[in-house]
């Protein structure tokens, strides 16, 4: 009946922000050799870096924390964490990782190598990076709609079927993800129907299906939302149902399951598991506690009831619109439609003048930290231009994301990021690209040095 979506919860504790001036960013930007990552946190004002492990925890949450048992081997924690995660992803082998990108470093030395290619509807950079370290190809095969930054397809994460399977019929694949939602590809979800289909097309090839399912949740919102047949169906069915289509995942905690660290691996096979879980031993810990402390553990397992709540999820995907509609509202070019953690502005289009190899992305992202202290992400061509060979070319897209963490900004908080970003897009013209002068052979990104053009 009433049209505000209000935040379902009251503020429990608060942490002040720091108000900056511009000349104290522009002095902190010109340190950090321009770049977002090497900023101080305490020097931004509206942290949209990333929605990952920035959430704010409910009362119960802490509850956990306080709950937490320590024990080596077996705790209580360890069993609360475990059926919180069986009760939406019942995978036989539990495989508990301090966060998602362990669970893919594991996974993938256990089963990936030279020679062979790992599809995905979109690799974000942690997994396509874990892929390629093992010798590995890592391939996107997003649908075309996924590509067109301004095509409104509603599913806009799903995987090109036709393109798996011709991938299938000829090179040697020991795994097919599917990222919900896509992340790199926008924040975009996934539909039932398209996971079916490329179940079908792993089942003719008996290759298994893995998750990378972060942001399952999300994506199950947006299927109740957008997908016939859904409607009516609670959010953690959907979510079940996602996961029976699955032989395994992996898991980032710090997303949907609203922790502030922790992961998981989980599957079915005994085989997988058994490898798994002897790598864990070295590089993260005892298999009942893995990379996390009890209450860690303890924390998450709150954190995923939460997480498949719909009038949280309601309130979460319509404040992200709100962000996004306001945008687009302005002219100022976005994904659409808009994704469920982040709105993701199309740098390319936004600064025609700018070319990929000047990082666009990079100019609007830094622009954006100048002039109003809102730390955004590039993910174009800085994050994904540098190939395994040494080249360097374009990404598919040169967006930046404003990534929203979970129950921490308030609708003013983003009506002011609304405002600034209007400010920065009048006067797009003025900015200029960016070139590298300092860069890791891997993740570039995150401590690569820049140099203005301008
Ligand atoms: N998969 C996806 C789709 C992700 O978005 C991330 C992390 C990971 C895996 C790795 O998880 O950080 O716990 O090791 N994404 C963060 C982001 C960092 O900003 O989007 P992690």
């Amino acid at each position: 009946m009433w049209k505000t979506i209000i935040e379902p919860f009251r503020i429990h504790a608060v942490e002040p922000i720091r108000m900056t001036t511009r000349e104290e960013r522009e002095a902190d930007l010109e340190q950090a050799g321009w770049n977002l990552f090497r900023i101080p946190a305490e020097r931004v004002l509206i942290d949209l870096l990333t929605d990952s492990g920035t959430g704010s925890m409910s009362n119960e949450q802490w509850a956990g924390i306080q709950r937490g048992d320590e024990s080596y081997a077996g705790s209580r924690s360890w069993y609360r964490f475990r059926e919180a995660v069986r009760e939406l992803f019942p995978f036989e082998h539990l495989i508990p990782t301090h966060q998602g990108r362990a669970a893919e470093k594991i996974l993938f030395s256990a089963l990936a190598g030279p020679g062979e290619t790992v599809p995905n509807n979109t690799h974000f950079d942690t997994t396509r990076a874990n892929v390629e370290f093992t010798g590995a190809e890592a391939v996107d095969l997003p649908i075309p709609e996924a590509r067109v930054p301004s095509s409104r397809h509603p599913f806009k994460g799903n995987m090109d079927v036709g393109a798996l399977r011709r991938l299938l019929a000829g090179a040697d694949v020991p795994v097919v993800f599917v990222t919900v939602t896509n992340n790199s590809g926008g924040g975009q979800p996934v539909s039932m129907e398209n996971l079916r289909a490329v179940r079908g097309v792993c089942d003719e090839h008996d290759v298994p299906l893995y998750l990378d399912a972060c942001r399952f949740a999300e994506n199950a919102w947006f299927v109740k939302l957008r997908e016939d047949g859904y409607s009516g169906i609670p959010i953690s069915d959907i979510v079940r149902e996602t996961a029976a289509l699955a032989d395994g995942m992996t898991m980032s905690a710090k997303k949907d399951p609203l922790g502030n660290i922790g992961g998981w691996l989980a599957m079915d096979d005994p085989d997988l598991a058994e490898r798994c879980r002897n790598l864990l031993i070295l590089t993260e810990g005892f298999p009942t506690y893995g990379g996390m402390a009890g209450r860690d553990m303890d924390a998450l397992a709150q954190g995923l009831l939460e997480a498949v709540d719909e009038d949280y999820l309601r309130y979460r995907i319509r404040s992200t619109e709100y962000l996004g509609e306001a945008l687009d509202g302005a002219g100022i070019p976005v994904v659409l439609p808009v994704g469920g953690h982040a709105v993701y502005i199309d740098a390319r289009a936004l600064l025609p003048h700018i070319p990929p190899l000047e990082y666009p992305g990079q100019a609007l992202a830094v622009a954006l930290h100048r002039e109003g202290g809102i730390r955004g992400c590039e993910i174009g061509t800085v994050m994904f231009g540098r190939r395994p060979d040494g080249r360097e070319t374009p990404a598919a897209m040169d967006l930046v994301r404003l990534a929203i963490p979970r129950r921490t900004y308030t609708q003013s908080h983003i009506d002011y990021v609304i405002e600034v970003c209007r400010w920065v897009a009048e006067r797009a013209d003025r900015l200029r690209g960016f070139r590298i002068v300092e860069e890791p052979p891997t993740l570039r990104h995150f401590t690569a040095r820049f140099e203005s053009l301008g």
